[in-house]
């Protein structure tokens, strides 16, 4: 779907979120979403919140998980996922604290294996993800899950590409001070969420979205894994979807 702006992108994705969340109220059940950082939800999550202060839109029937961390990090730090959806989402909304999910970028390393497991276990418990919201890394990397990840990824922590860590080094003030690892949900757990929606805005995004729709289906570029889903919408804005 290409959409004259990603302001109007963003507001059709927030509407498809507000809904669903509506309809399990109505039901008595939760919604769980899969949530993303960077540049690009940032106005999805805007709408949400406004839809919360203006329409009331509660956010207490909501379960969140979070495709990524970097590793290690504080959540207190300015590059802290934690603290990126707490500043443009939970803080603003009325959503549970134990409801919300996000890898734990503190944790000691001998015991992030457990809590892959038992974030996956998580989603599994909580019905499965309802909606997976994504954006698009340039190395075709869909949460961080970097050229090289199986189909069947899963919760884990990997190692960023180069060219991953030269896109965050503006933000970090130095490719030096960039984290080398993150810990990420895997291929595989984006692939089993019920619907997925994949964002992206501005021709800086266009090749890889040529790739990721048009390419063939490879690990050497991990968004091509999308195509098999059969519940998977790209939003696109018309500058990102210029090569298509
Ligand atoms: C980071 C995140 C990804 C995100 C990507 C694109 O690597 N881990 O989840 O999709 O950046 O970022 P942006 O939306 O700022 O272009």
């Amino acid at each position: 779907y290409v959409h004259d702006s990603s302001q109007n992108a963003s507001f059709f994705v927030a509407n498809e979120i507000a809904d669903l969340i509506r309809q399990r109220q109505k039901q008595g059940k939760m919604a769980v979403l899969g949530l993303a950082t960077g540049s690009t939800p940032t106005k999805v999550y805007d709408f949400l919140v406004k839809f919360h202060k203006e329409e009331g839109l509660s956010f207490k029937n909501v379960i969140t998980f979070n495709l990524d961390e970097y590793f290690p990090m504080e959540p207190d730090s300015i590059h802290s996922y934690v603290r990126f959806m707490n500043e443009h989402l939970f803080d603003h909304i009325d959503i549970k604290k134990e409801n919300v999910n996000i890898p734990d970028g503190t944790l000691d390393k001998e015991d992030v294996r457990e809590f892959c497991e038992d974030f996956e276990k998580k989603i599994k418990d909580a019905g499965g993800i309802d909606i997976q919201v994504l954006g698009i890394g340039r190395t075709g990397h869909i949460g961080f899950n970097e050229p090289g990840s199986s189909l069947i990824s899963k919760t884990r922590l990997v190692r960023l590409d180069r060219v991953t860590r030269l896109d965050a080094a503006s933000d970090f003030f130095g490719l030096e001070n960039v984290p080398t690892r993150a810990i990420t949900m895997g291929v595989g757990t984006i692939l089993s969420a019920k619907r997925i929606i994949l964002m992206a805005w501005g021709e800086g995004k266009a090749m890889i979205i040529n790739e990721a729709v048009e390419g063939s289906i490879r690990e050497s570029v991990p968004a091509t894994f999308l195509q098999n889903h059969q519940n998977c919408d790209f939003i696109l804005d018309e500058a990102a979807a210029s090569e298509l």
